[in-house]
């Protein structure tokens, strides 16, 4: 009997700003299945996770709703707990950010990371609604785009052109909160000095616990150079306020990953757990935090740094995932892909969204796009057509002509091995998180069951009394073939696996794959699961479609330029000849750009986050030849790499061999 592994899990705690969506559901989903499978092979696992209550955007959703911060907190936090319950989702513990142990954690944690001379003090300057009294984060303030002129763009990126700049660049910026053009003013902020940290980090990511994307992500930021990181905000703010201080809060993301400690801690109060062996020590526990890969920075650089000061343990191990795409797109409110978890459970079960996520997650970071006539086909023809169906071929049988009672022997022992021997491959990508991979080899051995019974065919034997004895076999194995299948498939149902044990009467234990069913009384088969009408995923879509607030996607469908107009664009292919930092600007680098005939240019480009100058020198890339040059904050921009990705993620974009500096692309 291997030892029991003592794990702790966390997936990243939801904003208490609005209501679960499917983007959620699918990073709960993913750490409910590796949660459910450890404890399905004998591990003790926990599963803590809570509300994010804390922040400016918070606080004024309250404001909006004229409740107080506590009570609106309160209430999303109701709806996040019902949601994730009717998801099957399997917490531990579900707690709240805004709590008395989160409270004293967090000071506790900022106490010892001040006596380590880690962190520091110093004015700076911000954007200020002089109406609302209140410092304006950069999603606080839109305004047109210095770049694009686009209009109606936030304080920090543009939606239209992806250009990032600063707030005080917009062109007439106003305060989103109450129209106003915010003012510049200066107020004292505390710095967590991350470069105290360097070599730790830079150790711990080598360390191999990562996934190798986010890995090289975070080398990078490190050999950029750690830049001390703000975790105060002034008044007014909805959180928790800074000791020694009276008008300055802790930033949201200082107390939210110390909300897994507070939340642990509130569940150890009503257990028997020794709280010091999961958080004081690394060799005894493990844990494991889940995210998305927009939060790496913070679980990746900025907490181990915290624990490592506050002299606590490291995670074992931070696995990112992708974003949720809808049919291809980002979720969209227009076109009703924005989906509420609520709404969709209003229309469909939620082992159908379970599986489907399982079949696609992977353990790397790539994006799961959510298909959702691959759903409906998928559910329908996996689920209903290959698994539940083996139940159900089998059962008729049983039932009318046995009793309900299985055969005094089990044949067929090598594909019943066949089965059981899968055992420890399927775990393996469990462990991994691959979990499309197990259920790949699941659905090959449902397959394999189904082929059995039609070889067999017991509904041709069935009418010769003299071959009942052989029906009874067929069908018992085959109702065996059933139970291992539901035994891998268990922490991905767990809804259908109630219904499964009931029908089998039995429970489905990984630790008892080799129990079978011989001379065993079945209780009667009720329809399992049943198929996905397609109309009903209609209803959903339509329900969530939000008409009033377009989104930015709608509105590019009418964005079509002519042939004129793409023409009037000197595209061309231009060599990195020098790519150097500038001080002061965290997104830029300085860029010369042969252009071949039309020579070299200067180009600010915003790519800092995603490559280091060194790697871009003697790149070709494609260039916008003749744009308007544009002052900006650090000097003067002649053109325009193109790029694809996101904020996240940028990716020049490359010719094949053979193109040359200056030739035009059409
Ligand atoms: O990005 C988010 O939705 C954050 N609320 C996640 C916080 S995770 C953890 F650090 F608390
Ligand atoms: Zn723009």
């Amino acid at each position: 009997m291997p030892t029991q592994r003592r794990i702790l899990v966390t997936s990243a705690l939801p904003y208490a700003n609005g209501p679960l969506h499917l983007g959620h559901m699918l990073e709960q989903v993913q750490t409910d299945i590796w949660v459910r499978f450890q404890k399905s092979r004998g591990n003790s696992c926990l599963y803590v996770c809570a509300d994010d209550a804390h922040g400016t955007a918070i606080m004024l959703a309250a404001q909006n709703e004229n409740l107080t911060a506590e009570e609106y907190v309160n209430s999303i936090w109701r709806q996040h707990k019902q949601d994730s319950a009717d998801f099957s989702i399997d917490f531990s513990v579900f707690h709240t950010t805004h709590s008395a142990e989160n409270r004293k954690w967090s000071r506790r944690i900022y106490k010892r990371l001040k006596s380590n001379n880690d962190i520091i003090s110093r004015k700076i300057t911000q954007a200020y609604d002089p109406k609302e009294k209140l410092f304006l984060a950069d999603r606080f303030i839109k305004g047109t785009c210095p770049k694009c002129k686009a209009e109606d763009q936030y304080g920090d990126n543009c939606e239209v052109c992806g250009a990032t700049y600063n707030p005080a660049d917009l062109i007439n910026p106003i305060s989103t909160i109450s129209g106003e053009t915010p003012i510049e003013k200066d107020s004292e902020h505390f710095f967590f000095r991350l470069k105290n940290y360097q070599t730790q980090l830079e150790k711990w990511i080598k360390s191999g616990t990562l996934q190798s994307q986010v890995a090289n992500k975070l080398g990078e930021w490190i050999e950029m150079g750690l830049q001390d990181w703000d975790i105060s905000r002034d008044a007014p703010y909805f959180g928790f306020e800074i000791p020694g201080t009276e008008d300055k809060f802790f930033y949201v993301w200082l107390d939210a990953p110390i909300g897994y400690i507070a939340s642990f801690e509130h569940y150890c109060k009503q257990s028997e757990l020794n709280f010091g062996e999961y958080w004081n020590e690394e060799n005894q526990t493990e844990l494991y935090h889940f995210i998305g890969k927009d939060i790496v920075n913070f679980h990746g650089l900025f907490w181990p740094a915290m624990l490592k000061s506050s002299g606590l343990r490291l995670p074992t191990g931070i696995f990112a995932h992708g974003f949720l795409t809808v049919n291809g797109a980002k979720m969209s409110k227009s076109r009703g892909t924005f989906i509420k978890a609520s709404t969709y459970l209003k229309y469909l079960d939620s082992d159908y969204l379970r599986y489907y996520f399982a079949a696609k997650l992977n353990g790397s970071v790539d994006d799961i796009d959510l298909n959702l006539e691959d759903f409906i086909q998928r559910v329908n023809s996996d689920l209903v057509g290959k698994v539940v169906n083996i139940a159900s071929r089998c059962s008729g049988f049983i039932e009318k002509t046995f009793e309900n009672r299985l055969s005094k022997e089990c044949g067929e022992e090598t594909l019943i091995k066949d089965f059981i021997c899968a055992s420890e491959n399927i775990a393996k990508l469990y462990e991994a998180r691959e979990f499309n991979k197990a259920i790949r080899s699941v659905m090959d051995l449902a397959d394999r069951a189904n082929q059995y019974i039609n070889d067999k065919k017991p509904w041709v034997l069935a009418k010769n009394t003299n071959e009942l004895d052989e029906v009874h076999s067929i069908c018992s194995v085959g109702i065996n073939l059933f139970r291992i299948l539901m035994i891998y498939l268990k922490p991905v149902l767990p809804k259908m696996s109630i219904e499964a044990e009931t029908f089998l009467n039995c429970s489905l234990e990984w630790t008892n794959l080799e129990n079978f069913l011989i001379d065993h009384d079945l209780n009667k088969f009720e329809p399992l699961m049943t198929r996905i009408d397609p109309k009903v995923v209609k209803m959903m879509i339509e329900e969530s479609k939000v008409d009033d607030a377009p989104d930015r996607q709608s509105k590019e469908s009418d964005n079509s330029i002519a042939i004129e107009d793409f023409s009037k664009i000197d595209i061309r292919i231009g060599e990195i000849v020098a790519a150097e930092q500038i001080e002061n600007a965290d997104k830029l680098l300085r860029l010369r750009i042969n252009l071949g005939d039309l020579g070299e240019r200067q180009i600010l480009s915003a790519i800092r986050p995603h490559y280091s100058p060194e790697d871009l020198v003697g790149r070709l890339t494609l260039v916008i030849a003749n744009l308007k040059p544009r002052k900006m904050r650090f000097g003067i921009s002649e053109g325009m790499l193109l790029m694809t990705g996101d904020e996240s993620q940028l990716y020049l974009l490359s010719p094949d061999s053979g193109a040359r500096a200056g030739m035009p692309v059409n």
